[in-house]
């Protein structure tokens, strides 16, 4: 997820367009850049912070009053100043945010037509192919481009022969803002409510060709669109966090698109990571077992993986937590597989973790967000989340994207050493694909339920978080939750282990959260544990999917759409992340930086 800003008025456009990046720098903060018209397009990049870009251009000022700027969260190429944008072909400067995932065939007739792609960026070639139509009419060169990409766009195009500022949308957020005199375009209100409250909100399959006195829309077909004008009474801040009270309840609400982005371009006919992971044949059907390790909320995802490997690709898997892997001395065996997952990639006992598998030379694969983090850089092959910056301390969009990565990569092992038939390959990857969906729809069914409950179950001090084979992970990724935000004490725990000792805990103080399994088989047991604690005067909380909701001794049921048992973590953990979002917010905690924790945990 990356920030877009652009100006087109009388004023030097540069001091709006820093401001703006500053305004979007929690959009993504790997590198960022700026291009005006100053005759011709002048461009200053900056690898890092915001505060890099604005140390060039201290040294290399650079006027205009048409420009487009942007900070960059990479999803392809490294975070480095040659991948930053703008990207500049000839006669345009474009700036992106999305994914292209028809980049080969694009790049591929590019080349036919003499334009060699500098960086490492999908996103470049959007600048090659505008340039490569643009003759006289920089709009309708645009048209013509946009119906060769595939995938999700917002782009922002200047060019050197046109006082024209011209913004794209499509699956990728981007707004057209009115000022007098003088128009923007941004991702998001954030960076232009100094200047203006009155706004054009794009819609999918739309392009503004923009003037500073002048804005006309129209469709990818060219037919001019009319809109009405949008006003925002947000502060800025309101913006950053989209509307939303503080960064956790946003990135819940954005896990849909962030299970979405990272399946994007990974499943066609079948889960491709073949190409992504450059690995044969040979060394796949080599690798006869996975370990995986991580800490937290990765581990948690870790955990989830160990399950569908062993149980959907019949692969042996352990997952074992790094600060305690890291000091063992486990002998891996060569034909091992290691996998660490973490967010930040910067976590050091995933990171030592990874060394002293490295020393072993055992092959390395990390699933991280953070492109270009110590994690993703040194092990020997990395599969990307795409969950965008995830700002809260408390991890949840990425947390699912994690496990995005791992069915996909789960099926992918399933297809190639053949542990599933055709038809259940087909099945499985037909359901993950519904899922970005029903994530969506979970947080919609829940998100004023959990709000009106807060008050009352914020008066327990102790809570367990019970569940089942696939679903015991999430208990312990849900009851982390409550811990980290509200500091009310949760512990998780294998349902099936409460008569040998929690049980004792169960009195009326002490809520027990149940996640039903979607599964008649596994229903009955859980039960029958329900009825255990019911019958000690228990508080009972139940997470089901809508078939199995009729839970008559829960004083509370969080539902969500019906899946497959196999998928049910990625539904089941959205109203646990609520649950425990709206307690500390009705305790009124700080809950994107709670007390003791940081984001990234770099120290041992
Ligand atoms: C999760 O909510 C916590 N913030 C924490 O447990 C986190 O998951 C853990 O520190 C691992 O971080 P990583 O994924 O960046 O490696």
């Amino acid at each position: 997820m990356c920030g877009i800003v652009g100006y087109i008025g009388k004023k030097n456009a540069v001091p709006l367009l820093i401001e703006g990046l500053k305004a979007l720098e929690y959009r993504g903060y790997d590198s960022s850049g700026i291009s005006v018209i100053d005759k011709k397009i002048e461009t200053i990049k900056a690898s890092g912070k915001i505060v890099n870009l604005i140390d060039k251009l201290f040294k290399r000022p650079i006027n205009g009053n048409i420009g487009i700027g942007h900070t960059r969260w990479a999803t392809h190429g490294e975070p480095n100043e040659i991948n930053a944008h703008p990207h500049q072909s000839r006669e345009v400067a474009i700036v992106h945010n999305g994914i292209i995932e028809n980049a080969k065939e694009i790049e591929a007739f590019l080349a036919k037509n003499g334009y060699k792609r500098k960086s490492q960026t999908d996103s470049e070639l959007i600048a090659h192919l505008i340039n490569y139509f643009y003759n006289g009419n920089l709009l309708n060169a645009c048209l013509k481009a946009v119906h060769m990409l595939n995938g999700s766009f917002a782009v922002g195009v200047i060019c050197r022969r046109e006082k024209k500022l011209i913004g794209i949308k499509y699956k990728s957020p981007l707004i057209v803002g009115i000022g007098n005199g003088e128009n923007f375009i941004a991702s998001d209100v954030a960076p232009l409510l100094p200047y203006t409250n009155r706004f054009l909100f794009l819609e999918d399959g739309e392009i503004a060709e923009i003037d500073e006195d002048n804005i006309r829309i129209f469709d990818f077909r060219g037919s001019e669109v009319k809109k009405d004008i949008s006003t925002v009474d947000w502060t800025k801040e309101q913006a950053e966090k989209g509307g939303y009270k503080h960064f956790m309840l946003k990135e819940i609400a954005e896990e849909g698109d962030a299970v979405r982005n990272t399946l994007l371009g990974r499943i066609d006919d079948n889960i491709s990571l073949e190409e992504e992971l450059k690995w044969n044949g040979k060394f796949i059907n080599n690798i006869n077992k996975v370990v995986l390790v991580a800490c937290g909320t990765s581990y948690y995802a870790a955990l989830v993986g160990r399950y569908i490997l062993q149980n959907v690709a019949h692969i042996p898997a352990t997952a074992e937590v790094a600060s305690e892997f890291r000091y063992e001395n486990i002998l891996l065996d060569r034909n091992t597989l290691f996998i660490v997952i973490s967010q930040s990639g910067e976590t050091a006992d995933t990171l030592e973790s990874m060394s002293y598998a490295k020393s072993q030379n055992i092959p390395t694969l990390s699933i991280v967000n953070v492109q270009g983090s110590s994690i993703a850089r040194m092990s020997d092959y990395v599969l990307y989340t795409h969950a965008g910056p995830e700002i809260s301390v408390a991890s949840t969009k990425a947390f699912v994207s994690q496990l995005a990565i791992l069915y996909l990569f789960t099926l992918f092992l399933s297809r190639t050493k053949r542990t599933l038939n055709n038809q259940q390959l087909k099945d499985y990857t037909e359901e993950l694909l519904k899922i970005p969906d029903k994530i969506n729809e979970t947080f919609e069914i829940n998100l004023q339920k959990v709000q009106n409950i807060a008050p009352y179950y914020s008066q327990f001090k102790n809570y367990l978080y019970l569940g089942r084979g696939i679903l015991y992970p999430i208990a312990l990724e849900g009851a982390l939750k409550l811990k980290e935000i509200s500091y009310l004490h949760a512990e998780g725990y294998a349902a099936g282990e409460m008569k040998h000792g929690p049980i004792a805990l169960i009195d009326k103080t002490t809520p027990s959260v149940f996640l039903i399994p979607p599964s008649p088989l596994l229903l009955n047991k859980t039960l029958s544990n329900i009825k255990e604690v019911s019958s000690r005067k228990g508080e009972i909380i139940a997470v089901a999917t809508d078939k199995y909701e009729k839970i008559e001794d829960a004083g509370l049921v969080l539902t969500t759409p019906s899946t497959d048992l196999i998928f049910s973590p990625f539904l089941y953990i959205v109203p646990l992340q609520l649950f425990a979002y709206s307690i500390a917010n009705y305790l009124g905690y700080d809950v994107d930086h709670p007390r003791n924790l940081a984001k990234s945990v770099t120290v041992e």
